[in-house]
């Protein structure tokens, strides 16, 4: 099956941090917080395309926050405006909405990428925790519903200093939402765990296709093997069965 990818205009694409980059494309893409386009910026196919999930929608123009990783999304950064992008999504499952009571976000890194769309999406008010290595970045985005945000970098440069999960209280929610680095992750589940909490986890997989044709995403889980890419990315947390 030929995968149907679209183009879109590139509107800009702004470095925010370090290796960092917002990218706006235009026009007319929907989805929903959690799920992810496969992004690609090359002619001839040297490379497999990219997941990246989606930062935000506004008025159609999608928003991608995304990190430089390899020669993929070093290309992406060199995108101008009026660059063209070939796109297709959105794909695979998304975060609950309609959740009620109180709801935590835990994030690490650039997991706050699909952490931002899901708090403006969120119907009810949310606490933030979100973990960076030296300093935060794009805690702007973070506004709307968010009753109380805490930061800790693992630098003590800003916040608390070490990791999120060290302030990160569980007891305080009906819900917690994480994405971030797998450790910082399999903890936060440990935590709600304990504290009785349903939690909700975005995974990260290198993908391949993206559509769960190739099953080069596959995780075990406790309903046996499933693909990142159609299954999740979002699981329960309890689902997630980590091999040590
Ligand atoms: Fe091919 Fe998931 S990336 S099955």
């Amino acid at each position: 099956m030929d995968p149907k990818y679209c183009s879109g205009v590139v509107f800009s694409n702004t470095q925010v941090y370090e290796n960092i980059y917002e990218m706006k494309v235009g026009e007319n893409f929907k989805g929903q917080p959690g799920q992810f386009y496969m992004l690609r910026a090359w002619n001839r196919e040297p490379f497999l395309s990219r997941p990246i999930s989606i930062s935000n929608i506004e008025n159609g123009t999608i928003i991608f926050l995304y990190e430089i990783k390899g020669k993929g999304t070093e290309l992406f950064s060199k995108l101008r405006s009026g660059d063209s992008i070939e796109l297709l999504g959105p794909l695979g499952t998304g975060f609950p909405l309609g959740i009620e009571g109180n709801v935590g976000i835990v994030a690490g890194g650039i997991g706050i990428a699909p952490m931002v769309y899901l708090c403006h999406k969120l119907s009810t008010k949310v606490d933030f925790y979100a973990g960076f290595r030296e300093k935060s970045f794009y805690m702007d985005k973070i506004e709307k519903n968010v009753e109380n945000i805490y930061i800790s970098t693992d630098s003590g440069l800003e916040g608390h200093s070490g990791f999120i999960t060290e302030i990160f209280q569980p007891e305080k929610y009906s819900s917690v939402y994480t994405c971030g680095p797998l450790p910082m992750m399999r903890i936060v589940l440990d935590m709600c765990r304990k504290a009785n909490v349903s939690a909700y986890i975005s995974m990260e997989r290198r993908m391949a296709c993206g559509i769960g044709a190739c099953l080069g995403c596959s995780i075990l889980t406790t309903s046996g093997m499933r693909k990142v890419c159609k299954d999740g990315p979002v699981f329960k947390g309890e689902e997630i069965v980590f091999n040590d």
